[in-house]
């Protein structure tokens, strides 16, 4: 494992730019992260930012396709006394069986899969009955303005780095076997948050 002055670059610098940005994501991050427990899978856990909000009795795997943001999640989980199984992963193909979790995290990730709805019907898998699935995401602003904003920067990020700006994961979860607990948006619509329960 990484100690904390061995952090990737890509890490450290990612953490640069979240800082600025979570004083709008932050509530967010307490939002899913505090509807979660039991077994706990996070996907694309990133560099750990939202594992000092996880409850201390949360059993908690976190799977992360870039290694370098994996090794900084593991260095902030063993800094924190947070125990977690880490392991790097494609979100989009999950390597646990079916029903495996009573809760499975994703946050301000969906946007960059190339195929969010795989990943989203993945979650749902290894979610057990009455499984609780919970997402924060950027998605399409609710202000025309800025939804033509968002629609000019994906014509640039989507080909660039797979970024997309205008997806909606509350579509895609309800054409899942879950059932909608709560929704809702802040932030000019930009932000939505989504609890949903396996049937
Ligand atoms: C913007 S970061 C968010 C990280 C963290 N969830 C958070 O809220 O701070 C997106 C993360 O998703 C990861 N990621 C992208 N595609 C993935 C995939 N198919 N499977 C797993 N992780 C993925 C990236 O490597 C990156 O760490």
């Amino acid at each position: 494992m990484a100690n904390v002055d061995d952090v990737s670059r890509q890490g450290a610098r990612f953490d640069r730019m979240m800082a600025l940005l979570d004083r709008y994501l932050l509530a967010s991050r307490e939002w899913v992260v505090s509807r979660a427990s039991g077994d706990v899978l996070e996907v694309a856990v990133g560099t750990g930012l939202n594992l000092a909000y996880y409850r201390d009795d949360v059993r908690l795997t976190a799977l992360e396709l870039d290694p370098g943001m994996l090794d900084v999640a593991a260095v902030k989980a063993a800094a924190a006394d947070r125990p977690a199984t880490m392991l790097v992963g494609d979100g989009q193909c999950l390597p646990f069986a079916d029903a495996s979790f009573d809760s499975v995290v994703c946050t301000f990730s969906l946007c960059g899969f190339p195929d969010h709805e795989q990943g989203i019907r993945e979650m749902v898998r290894v979610l057990r009955p009455g499984g609780r699935l919970l997402l924060a995401d950027h998605v399409v602003s609710t202000n025309p303005v800025l939804r033509g904003g968002q629609r000019v920067l994906e014509a640039v990020t989507v080909p660039l780095s797979d970024e997309h700006f205008t997806r909606r994961p509350l579509m895609v979860v309800e054409r899942m076997p879950v059932a909608v607990v709560e929704s809702d948006r802040l932030h000019h619509g930009i932000v939505e948050r989504v609890h949903a329960r396996r049937g």
